[in-house]
């Protein structure tokens, strides 16, 4: 699959709890393990999700951003999961001596914020998501990159249809659509 999937209509996180929510969400959609992409700028809700995600996986402990140390394992977990946040990576080449390679094992599931500090080295993930802050809230879209990564999108597009505090966002061309009229220009 090329990487010119497109990018999953938005949908509003009204809370926190929300964001957590789409975590929980995901964890379904991971159960055989997979390559997640968390994009979004400082305060997006990255740590949130995987929070949302690790504690659906039966982690009961804190969830620590890994903001010094890169990657939190949590090996005890099915599938087993690796918490990744690459922010303070200065070199990509830097993943090559932490062995990096040796998490991204089919049946892991690799979550990772800041994937961009990383660029060349991590491959192709499964599925990406991108969380954008409102002023209350948090927007997220997100787009499959392999095989198994549709199959994970139409998964959590279903859960989200039905989960709490989440809500699908017209944008405004469905609008248009909608109204028959066409803002497009
Ligand atoms: N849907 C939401 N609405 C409002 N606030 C939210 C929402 N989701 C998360 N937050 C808040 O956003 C803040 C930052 O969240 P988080 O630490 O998950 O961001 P991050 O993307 O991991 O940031 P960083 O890039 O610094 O690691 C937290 O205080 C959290 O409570
Ligand atoms: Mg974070």
């Amino acid at each position: 699959m090329s990487n010119s999937t497109a990018w999953s209509s938005e949908w509003l996180l009204s809370d926190e709890t929300a964001t957590e929510t789409l975590g929980a969400a995901l964890a379904q959609c991971c159960r055989d393990g997979g390559l997640v992409f968390l994009h979004g700028p400082l305060g997006a809700g990255k740590t949130t999700t995987a929070r949302g995600l690790l504690r659906a996986l039966g982690h009961e402990g804190k969830v620590k951003s890994p903001t010094y140390t890169l990657v939190e394992p949590y090996e005890s977990l099915s599938p087993m999961a690796y918490h990744f946040d690459l922010y303070r990576l200065n070199d990509p080449e830097e993943l090559e001596f932490m062995g990096f390679r040796d998490f991204l094992r089919d049946d892991a599931l690799c979550l990772i914020e800041w994937p961009e500090k990383g660029a060349g080295w991590l491959g192709t993930p499964d599925l990406e998501l991108e969380l954008e802050p409102t002023e209350e809230a948090r927007l997220v879209r997100y787009r499959p990159q392999s095989r198994r990564g549709a199959g994970m999108a139409e998964a959590l597009k279903q859960l989200l249809m039905s989960a709490k505090g989440v809500s699908a966002v017209q944008s405004s061309r469905e609008r248009a659509n909608s109204t028959g009229k066409s803002d497009d220009v």
